[in-house]
């Protein structure tokens, strides 16, 4: 009895470090939330135009419930109670994004709006007041529309423009911003006819895009290690879209399918910056021959000469993702005959995802917390760990205060981050839940909602209410731990 005692009280101690080592977020883990600039502003009267606001201005119907941003959130003119409630929750740092027709109403660098200025430098400065680390996104799909009359992001000027807009924003906030995310990078609506400026240019417009994006990003890069980095202290990184790609199958056509896929869709942007440089080998192949074989003659794919590629590679400090949910990939090349071409085709396999996987009321997202884990890890052993950021992670429904479904999903995937950290050696060192307010969910206006405080749009003040997952994402930020996962993420 004497030693069986002793014995179990070990064996229990050793159990319980070992389930809270597992459970907890390294100490200088940081938590936080994001948001985006046209999805909670308004104040549209005191910047330039978008490309969103022209064609909604010409057509309302293009927003499902025909609504606009022009007053969203009002964070515009309610920055302070953002700031109370970012206070409230308890995060580290918040993660917003800074309109770029706020700071230069044409998008040129030749006429800056000093309001604009004055707005960030009030943000900035109270949610520092609060110990609160401003994590800054430069653009956020918000392209002043003069832009676009160039081409937008078809047109590599493009790249020297951001690159001018971003020096404009070193300068003015870079003595009390830390993190920078150049870009939330993304191709809608040039490849997609859904998403200003609408077009329907799949298996060019991506890769146009993406060449743009690649140089926009480095441009800034390396001027704010050449200019700025020295003396702000800095971190400059990239966002890009962090779904995951599972075979659907474990047949080889399936696993080679999901891999090529993954290149396509996560490599395409990663590769060039934080793998070996270049887009990935798969894509560029695959691209050639489809093309070789529709009379092109030329791959559709841009090249990007070697001095681009030098430039390009190794230009971060880390990494962010946005991570909502998973697909499930299935080899199809059936169509690799076909005169036509699209990024679909390229890819050369059926995106879908499992019926039985628990919904969201966005008809995209599933709740898959594992898929978290398996970008994390596939980005992990790809491009040498990087440090990453998780900068947005979220759940949609319509709004209600009792928003046990968003609960259940970040406590999930925060499961899953844990098993990412402690289990696949990921070096996360952040996350942010999006998002801080229900907010204009773009194409679908107000109707799919992903705020941790409720906003009454039918309001004029636009009132911020605690949903419960507000008060459960507060409270679990006084402990930074989770109770014994309830059950394993494994792929
Ligand atoms: C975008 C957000 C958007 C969210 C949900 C993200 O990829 O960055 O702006 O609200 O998806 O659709």
């Amino acid at each position: 009895m004497n030693t069986v005692l002793p014995a179990i009280v070990l064996i229990f101690s050793l159990c319980h470090q070992a389930i809270s080592i597992e459970n907890k977020f390294p100490d200088d883990f940081l938590f936080g939330v994001a948001s985006s600039a046209y999805q909670i502003e308004g104040g549209h009267d005191k910047r330039g135009e978008t490309v969103l606001d022209h064609y909604q201005r010409l057509d309302p119907s293009i927003i499902s419930d025909s609504s606009d941003a022009k007053i969203a959130c009002d964070s515009y003119h309610k920055y302070h109670e953002d700031i109370n409630l970012l206070e409230y929750l308890g995060v580290d740092f918040y993660r917003f994004s800074i309109s770029w027709p706020r700071i230069l109403p044409t998008g040129y660098s030749n006429k800056i709006n000093p309001d604009g200025i004055r707005y960030y430098n009030n943000l900035i400065d109270g949610l520092i007041s609060k110990n609160i680390t401003p994590m800054v996104t430069i653009f956020h799909y918000d392209l002043p529309k003069p832009l676009q009359d160039l081409g937008g992001w078809f047109n590599p000027t493009t790249a020297d423009l951001f690159e001018d807009y971003s020096k404009i924003l070193f300068k003015n906030f870079g003595d009390r911003v830390k993190f920078w995310i150049t870009l939330n990078a993304n191709t809608w609506g040039y490849a997609d006819p859904m998403f200003p400026p609408m077009l329907n240019l799949s298996g060019l417009g991506e890769y146009l895009c993406y060449k743009t994006i690649l140089l926009a990003h480095a441009k800034a890069y390396h001027l704010y290690k050449k200019e700025f980095r020295d003396e702000q202290k800095g971190q400059v990184g990239l966002t890009i879209d962090g779904r995951w790609y599972h075979p659907a199958t474990t047949s080889t056509n399936d696993i080679e399918a999901a891999e090529r896929v993954r290149e396509f869709l996560i490599g395409t942007l990663a590769n060039p910056i934080f793998g070996e440089g270049d887009f990935p080998k798969v894509v560029k192949e695959r691209v050639a021959e489809l093309s070789h074989k529709e009379n092109f003659l030329k791959s559709r794919l841009p090249q990007l000469s070697p001095e681009e590629v030098d430039f390009i590679k190794g230009s971060y400090d880390f990494l962010g993702l946005n991570s909502y949910t998973t697909y499930l990939i299935k080899d199809d090349r059936s169509k690799d005959n076909w005169d036509s071409f699209s990024e679909s085709k390229d890819l050369g396999a059926k995106l879908y995802q499992d019926p039985e996987w628990p919904g969201s009321l966005s008809d995209w997202l599933k709740v898959v917390p594992w898929g978290l884990r398996g970008v994390l890890k596939w980005v992990k052993d790809k491009y040498n760990n990087p440090p990453v950021f998780i900068t947005e992670n979220g759940f949609s429904d319509s709004g209600e205060l009792e928003d046990e479904g968003r609960i259940q999903y970040y406590k999930l995937h925060l499961e899953a981050l844990l098993e990412a950290i402690h289990e696949d050696g990921v070096n996360v060192k952040g996350y942010a839940a999006w998002s801080l307010l229900d907010n204009f969910e773009w194409m679908v206006g107000y109707s799919e909602k992903f705020g941790l405080f409720h906003v009454d749009f039918s309001d004029p003040a636009r009132p911020r209410t605690p949903k419960s997952s507000a008060r459960w994402y507060k409270s679990f930020l006084t402990r930074r731990h989770l109770a014994a996962a309830a059950a394993k993420t494994e792929l």
